[in-house]
């Protein structure tokens, strides 16, 4: 695998037959002296985590399971709110501009989720440690529903979700997938203060001028999604037309006209 990626990608990629999460792994690599641009794979998560503490499912031989190290220098992120955001753009749209390359038309859910037909196929769990105000590392995790075998149980769904092999119609092999997702992080990463990342970001967006329920943690409303801001934050309108910027919570779409 590391002969067929090594003209891509720089650094060193240490791969897992079956590991807890990648995420943790490159966690413990960074305090051990990961350098930047380092990353994880692993065939099987046994503790695969998603957002909101949720668990990301990753059986054997069927998905993508990645992180990528980064530490970004100081002219690389702006001190704020949105350095967060701007490594789930960097991994989101990566995957999203991926899939692009096997003539797919995914969308990115916001804010970190990818839809492939508006089912889920793939998401983004970034994780930093920050020294003061200063970001010091991050982990870019991104899982991949590849093939069947990936799906998670119907009961534990929260929202559809399919893999890309049923998109696509047949199968693909995953060190290639992995490849593409590489050479986009690698572009990606030249991007990140600038606006072009949110360009990338808001040209996939799912559900644009849509209506959808967001649920922000306190309630759920209904709203309609207009796009991002520059912070990568949700801009919606909500009743009377009045334009609300959400950081974060959940979304999900509903049809026009819908009392719900
Ligand atoms: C989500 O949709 O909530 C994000 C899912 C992120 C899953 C990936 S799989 C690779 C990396 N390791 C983890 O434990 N999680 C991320």
């Amino acid at each position: 695998m590391r002969s067929a990626l090594a003209d891509v990608w720089p650094s060193e990629i240490r791969y897992h037959a079956s590991i807890g999460s990648t995420n943790d792994e490159a966690l413990a690599w960074v305090k051990a002296g990961a350098a930047d641009l380092s990353v994880v794979v692993a065939d099987e998560q046994t503790h695969g985590r998603g957002r909101m503490k949720r668990q990301w499912f990753t059986p054997a031989g069927s998905a993508l399971a990645m992180s990528v190290i980064l530490r970004p220098g100081p002219q690389e992120v702006q001190p704020g709110p949105a350095v967060a955001m701007r490594l789930t753009a960097l991994g989101a749209v990566a995957v999203a501009t991926a899939l692009e390359r096997y003539h797919l038309q995914p969308h990115i859910k916001w804010p970190n989720d990818i839809l492939l037909d508006g089912h889920k196929t793939a998401g983004v769990l970034v994780e930093t440690t920050w020294e003061g105000d200063r970001l010091e590392w991050a982990v870019v995790g991104i899982g991949i529903n590849v093939s069947a075998g990936s799906l998670p149980p119907d009961d534990q769904l929260r929202f559809p979700a399919t893999c890309v092999e049923a998109v696509l119609g047949h199968p693909i092999p995953r060190v290639q997938l992995l490849r593409e997702i590489l050479i986009q992080v690698a572009a990606g990463r030249k991007q990140l203060t600038s606006p072009w990342l949110w360009q990338a970001w808001q040209a996939r967006l799912a559900y644009r001028n849509e209506y959808i329920l967001i649920d922000d943690g306190v309630k759920t409303q209904r709203a309609k999604l207009i796009g991002l801001d520059e912070n990568g934050g949700l801009r919606v309108t909500v009743e009377y037309g009045k334009q609300i910027i959400f950081t974060q919570g959940e979304i999900r779409p509903i049809l026009e006209g819908s009392q719900k």
